[in-house]
């Protein structure tokens, strides 16, 4: 199996290309789709990498795959999805999220029962990316439908852990629950030790002036600074809470959500033409 990464500097997003060197089938996790919201205009430099090193290495994409509804980027999934094919796929408690984002957005046309997606993830879940083995740990907590695909001795995890100096992903999104990411974690953490670790997000560290996005279930265990050393249960959710509060909400949060609820694409057209992205006011 070989893991090859992208990082989109925007959003300090690692999309990855996992594939089967066997039989050249691959996956794509977590993919960008840049968008300047000053202008209201959307890029696909980010995608067109990716695409082209699918392309330059003779590879066939079979699966699309998504961690979670990203809340800082714009998923790239159905552009991908248009030029190289492939089933795009998502945690099944993705219906939850929908129902959040709908009622927020007022977008009462929108269905919530994940059908945007061409597959929904059960927990335990497995699928296979060429002869390669793969499975989904559903690992609720930063949003209902964070998933993690454990393939071969590689675990994607999206936001749910960060590399050990920058520690766990917020849970103040609505949906988010510090309780239960912590629940999650545990579940990553009891896979082998020596099992690498993909995060999705990396901005550097004090300590650390270089991205980066590769660790293992050890490192993690013993270092990550939110529940490593054997932190309790009480201990990180107290520290979550209170961290928090303090945080912003993501430059591209309100973007993000509306378009990655519909597994990437765009709102719907209006009469004249042209699509728009909403902004609830005094809400968020
Ligand atoms: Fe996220």
């Amino acid at each position: 199996m070989n893991v090859h990464s992208f990082f989109d500097a925007q959003s300090s997003t690692f999309s990855y290309v996992v594939c089967c060197e066997k039989t050249s089938q691959c996956a794509i996790i977590d993919s960008v789709k840049n968008y300047d919201p000053a202008s209201g205009r959307t890029d696909t430099k980010c995608a067109d990498e990716i695409i082209k090193y699918i392309e330059d290495n003779n590879l066939n994409l079979q699966w699309i795959l998504e961690t979670h509804i990203h809340a800082d980027h714009l998923s790239a999934a159905p552009y991908i999805k248009d030029k190289l094919g492939g089933r795009t796929a998502i945690g099944s408690r993705i219906c939850e999220v929908q129902k959040i984002f709908k009622g927020l957005l007022a977008e009462d046309d929108f269905s919530t029962d994940g059908r945007q997606f061409d597959h929904q993830f059960h927990d335990g879940e497995t699928f296979k990316i060429g002869e390669i083995e793969a499975r989904v740990i559903h690992t609720p907590g930063h949003t209902p439908a964070c998933i993690t695909f454990v393939i071969e001795d590689a675990i994607f995890v999206g936001d749910t852990l960060f590399m050990p100096d920058a520690g766990t992903a917020r849970c103040d999104f609505p949906g988010g629950d510090a309780e239960t990411l912590y629940e999650s974690i545990l579940k990553i953490l009891a896979l082998p030790d020596d099992y690498r670790i993909f995060i999705c997000h990396d901005y550097g560290s004090s300590s650390r002036k270089e991205v980066a996005n590769m660790t293992t279930v050890k490192e993690e265990k013993q270092e990550n600074i939110h529940v490593g050393a054997n932190k309790t249960k009480d201990e990180f959710i107290k520290m979550r809470q209170e961290r928090d509060a303090t945080l912003d909400l993501p430059f591209l949060m309100i973007p993000s959500v509306q378009v990655n609820m519909r597994a990437g694409a765009l709102p719907p057209q209006e009469k004249n033409g042209v699509r728009y992205i909403k902004i609830p006011i005094d809400v968020l």
